[in-house]
């Protein structure tokens, strides 16, 4: 596993609180309860780096987690990566303010962070994407950062129900998208390893 050895860095709550923008870093976006922490676990092959809960709202920080350092061509001193978990987005229950908050520290992350080299966006595959979702596209998009859509919880469905999601979701994007949509699931491990060769593709764009 490529991304084995994570570890947990620091939770931050305004992105001055991150590590130093340096290196590369992939983000993990997705509303609440979406899966997003599940799926960083199942990638890093660490069950209990970041925390998940049945409970939407779980992540009320952005998470930082580092990675060994990824080897370089020759000459090239070994890449810093990260991980980041952001706060999930579109929990009814969380107060406006710190819904506010929270579009305001995502939305400066994305413009700023020099060092983010591109999205995993996290979706429930039985449900259209939401507005957070489309925002997210849309913004990669416009700014060419690479984003790989993980369409999870795919034990929920049927294979054959799964892949008409996927054909589906393929055929939705815009020519010219810089975005790639999979099947995967936590729990089933469905998808876990083209994610990981993405994340790493990703990390060394
Ligand atoms: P917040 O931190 O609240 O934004 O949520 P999150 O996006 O980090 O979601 P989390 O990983 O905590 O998972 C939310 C719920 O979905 C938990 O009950 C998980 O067990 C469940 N879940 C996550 N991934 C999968 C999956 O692939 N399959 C199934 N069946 N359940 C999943
Ligand atoms: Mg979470």
């Amino acid at each position: 596993n490529p991304l084995q050895g994570a570890q947990f860095v620091l939770a931050a709550h305004r992105i001055n609180q991150l590590p130093a923008d340096s290196g590369a870093e992939v983000a993990f976006a997705g509303r609440s309860n979406a899966g997003k922490s599940s799926a960083l676990n199942a990638l890093t092959g660490h069950r209990g780096l970041a925390r998940t809960s049945k409970t939407p709202g779980r992540t009320q920080q952005m998470v930082a987690f580092s990675l060994p350092p990824l080897p370089q061509e020759a000459g090239q001193p070994p890449l810093d990566v990260r991980l980041i978990d952001l706060p999930g987005y579109g929990y009814a229950k969380v107060p406006p303010e710190l819904r506010d908050h929270w579009k305001q520290e995502i939305d400066l992350y994305l413009h700023q962070r020099r060092s983010l080299r591109g999205v995993v966006l996290i979706a429930d595959i039985r449900h259209p994407l939401k507005e957070f979702d489309r925002m997210m596209l849309d913004f990669c998009f416009a700014t060419h950062l690479p984003c790989q859509l993980l369409m999870t919880k795919a034990d929920k469905l049927s294979r054959g129900q799964a892949t008409q999601a996927l054909l589906a979701m393929r055929k939705s994007f815009p020519e010219g998208l810089p975005a790639t949509a999979q099947i995967f699931s936590s729990s089933a491990g469905t998808g876990v390893e083209e994610a990981r060769e993405a994340v790493v593709r990703l990390l060394r764009t």
